[in-house]
């Protein structure tokens, strides 16, 4: 791998990229590819996909990956507020701090900001499945 920050970061080879505060940002899509009322998945691989979620005028990045049974779901969650629903059996996300609400669960979350009317994801690090890390 050949990332621009650490070795367990994506290239973002697909991506444009920008450096902000330390940190790896990659141009993921355009602001107006962002749905009012649902989010929209980026998918990096089968183990890091990334939802970002558009509420008024502030950008939410978390994992598209629903921890409950791992189904890359959240994207077409059900918004209130600022907790996104998974639409298979209801597990409840805060989109500020991943946290699952009235559980255990936490989804992983991402800086994103918009520019010039595009979407910035912080470059996410790739994520091991739990049956690799037992090896
Ligand atoms: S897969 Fe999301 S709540 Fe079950």
């Amino acid at each position: 791998m050949t990332g621009a920050g650490s070795a367990d970061a994506f290239d973002g080879a697909n991506f444009p990229q920008c450096e902000r505060d330390g940190k790896i940002f990659l141009d993921v899509c355009a602001l107006d590819e962002l749905p009012r009322k649902s989010g929209k998945a980026i998918f990096f691989d089968d183990e890091t996909q990334v939802a970002i979620f558009r509420i008024a005028e502030e950008l939410y990045a978390v994992s598209h990956i629903c921890p409950h049974q791992h189904v890359p779901i959240l994207a077409d969650g059900l918004l209130d507020d600022l907790t996104v629903t998974c639409p298979l059996h209801g597990w409840m996300y805060s989109l500020e701090n991943g946290k699952a609400l009235g559980g255990g669960a936490k989804l992983k979350t991402y800086k994103v900001f918009e520019e010039s009317g595009r979407v910035w994801l912080e470059q996410p690090k790739r994520i091991e499945p739990d049956w690799i890390m037992d090896f």
